[in-house]
């Protein structure tokens, strides 16, 4: 099956494309602090749940993309029903394709997407020319928890290099001229939730569909990653707020929770 029409399938009962919740995105969202009037980029924003959600609680605007159409079709569906569909631009197109200046937003945020940019760190130098003076980046990506398993990457079909630990990820922040604000990490219920919905959905898409020329040809990879999604993932997701370093912060330090 196509990657993408697979990745669209495995997510479709999903809002957050990405193993956190709900509650935690709730929780980072009331500490960004936002000016009156802000813009908001979101890259690699997927269905937009979260750029519409932090619109709808700073009374900001917004820009996302995301070269998924199927995404985006359903961003904008969600964003015409609360009402927010003049105030954000949602393009079915990579961030490359579309025109954001430098220092244009106080907020990006890119979760899960940093291949959009190419590696981790290239994404934190472009998320940080696009915003202003002072302002914030929220990106989230994979860290090891433990050393993996040579098995365990074979089957993932990745290399130990692929990823840093956690204390990586924050310190490649400090490297892109950010100040590491505030993190934390997706818990292992949120993993469970994440890649239980993802293997279901694909699952069903399989029984209800039976005629579909890709399910037919799916079906041994699909049981293939069902069987991965019940083992315990050894990498989760840093969700981390930096923020350039203004005169006032000179003693903030990073928060890590989890
Ligand atoms: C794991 S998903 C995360 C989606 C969303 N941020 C979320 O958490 O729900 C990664 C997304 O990055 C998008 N993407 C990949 N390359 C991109 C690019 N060059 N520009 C923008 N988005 C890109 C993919 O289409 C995909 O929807």
């Amino acid at each position: 099956m196509n990657r993408l029409r697979f990745f669209t399938i495995a997510h479709r009962d999903l809002s957050f494309c990405c193993p956190v919740s709900s509650a935690k995105f709730e929780q980072v969202i009331e500490i960004l602090d936002l000016p009156p009037q802000a813009r908001v980029l979101d890259v690699g924003c997927g269905k937009a749940e979260l750029l519409l959600r932090v619109m709808q609680r700073y009374n900001a605007t917004g820009v996302g993309a995301d070269p998924n159409a199927g995404f985006i079709h359903d961003a904008q569906t969600e964003a015409a029903r609360r009402g927010h569909d003049g105030r954000v631009e949602l393009h079915g197109a990579k961030i490359q394709d579309i025109p954001v200046g430098a220092d244009s937003f106080d907020v990006a945020l890119c979760i899960g997407s940093t291949h959009a940019f190419g590696r981790f760190a290239e994404a934190l130098t472009e998320l940080a020319r696009l915003v202003k003076p002072g302002g914030q980046v929220l990106i989230a990506d994979g860290y090891w928890k433990q050393k993996p398993d040579p098995d365990y990457l074979a089957f993932l079909g990745a290399a130990e290099t692929d990823l840093p630990d956690h204390a990586g990820n924050e310190s490649a922040g400090l490297e892109a001229g950010l100040v590491p604000f505030y993190s934390c990490v997706s818990s292992e219920d949120e993993w469970d939730h994440y890649e239980g919905r993802y293997c279901l959905a694909i699952e069903r898409f399989l029984r209800d569909h039976p005629e579909d020329t890709d399910a037919s040809a799916s079906a041994p990879g699909a049981m293939l990653i069902a069987a991965g999604g019940v083992t315990r993932s050894a990498s989760a997701f840093i969700s981390s707020a930096n923020r350039i370093r203004s005169p006032n912060e000179e003693d903030q330090h990073p928060h890590t929770e989890g």
